[in-house]
């Protein structure tokens, strides 16, 4: 798939599980769960030394996830993303020399940003799709709808992380310039170290379902 694929697949998905995996074993399991719940992308952060082993599991046994790799903050682990097989990447700031490395190696990818500084420079290399992070501290949809204004002309879609809930979702949603939407919230690291797949399902399975009601209530 090329970006454009990728990103379309990614916003039509349209809510990212953000996964802090502790023990690779657990990938495929919470992968398995978030999917039963309707969830099918994922953003793993390579917060964990499991986080490489985790995506080259759930990219061979889970083909319906799209699997992504956050926390990119290095050229090096550009490469270490595309070997393991993963689809896309994301980082939480604006790096140059990881969004360099990103692209050479075609590797579909949303830098992080959280100023108009940062949105011009992801504008120099063409980003059109941009992790909002930290949303809620930085102010969240208030914060974003100024910051984004001067830039609609130019089509950019958002994907805000970072203290988003189940309960805050639906307003990020009805926002036109939102691709997509996620947090640590639908599978938390606590629940994956416990085993609690149904309660993953279950959380995956409510945020969908919120995600559906946008849909359904927005203007043809
Ligand atoms: C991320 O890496 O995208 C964020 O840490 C997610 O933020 P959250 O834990 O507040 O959902």
């Amino acid at each position: 798939m090329n970006e454009s694929q990728v990103f379309e697949r990614l916003t039509s998905a349209c809510v990212v599980a953000v996964l802090v995996i502790d023990r690779a074993e657990d990938a495929v399991p919470v992968a398995e769960a978030l999917l039963a719940g309707g969830v099918t992308a994922i953003e793993l952060t390579l917060r964990t030394p499991a986080a490489l082993d985790a995506l080259r599991q759930i990219r061979r046994a889970v083909p319906g996830m799209l699997a992504g790799i956050g926390t990119v903050l290095t050229p090096d682990q550009v490469k270490q993303v595309i070997d393991a097989g993963g689809e896309f990447a994301v980082a939480p700031g604006m790096n140059p020399r990881v969004v360099e490395a990103a692209l050479a190696a075609g590797l579909p990818f949303a830098p992080g940003i959280c100023t108009p500084s940062d949105i011009e420079r992801a504008l120099e290399y063409d980003r059109r799709l941009l992790k909002f992070f930290p949303a809620e501290p930085s102010g969240g949809l208030a914060y974003l709808r100024a910051i984004a204004a001067p830039y609609a002309h130019l089509g950019l879609k958002y994907i805000p992380l970072g203290g988003l809930t189940i309960s805050n979702m639906a307003d990020y949603l009805r926002e036109p310039v939102i691709g997509g939407i996620g947090g640590s919230w639908i599978a938390p690291r606590d629940d994956i170290r416990a085993g609690e797949w149904a309660r993953i399902t279950e959380s995956a399975h409510r945020a969908i379902v919120v995600r559906n009601s946008q849909r359904e209530a927005r203007p043809a």
